[in-house]
């Protein structure tokens, strides 16, 4: 059966950023932004799932993501900026 597969590109809709991209570009969580897709597609599914998550709680869903850049903390931040709008579902 098949189903759908939604990926980064997916997620803005006529060219507007989603609320959690959007948080991510205002909290500077990216330097190189290699892992930035898949820092935004968890994140997307942990907002879906827990609309306003601890601080913890973003670092223990995002633990299987990697960033080399060391911007862990920036994102840990633009989750929960975007989960204290209330807009964290894109
Ligand atoms: S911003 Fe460079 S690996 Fe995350």
């Amino acid at each position: 059966m098949d189903q759908p597969i939604t990926t980064i590109e997916g997620l803005a809709q006529d060219g507007r950023l989603t609320p959690l991209q959007q948080a991510w570009v205002e909290n500077d969580a990216m330097q190189c932004a290699y892992c930035t897709p898949g820092f935004i597609m968890s994140a997307t599914v942990l907002l879906r799932t827990n609309p306003n998550p601890t601080a913890q709680e973003v670092a223990q869903f995002l633990q299987g993501n990697v960033c080399r850049c060391g911007m862990h903390s920036r994102i840990i931040a633009a989750v929960q900026r975007a989960a204290a709008l209330g807009k964290g579902r894109p």
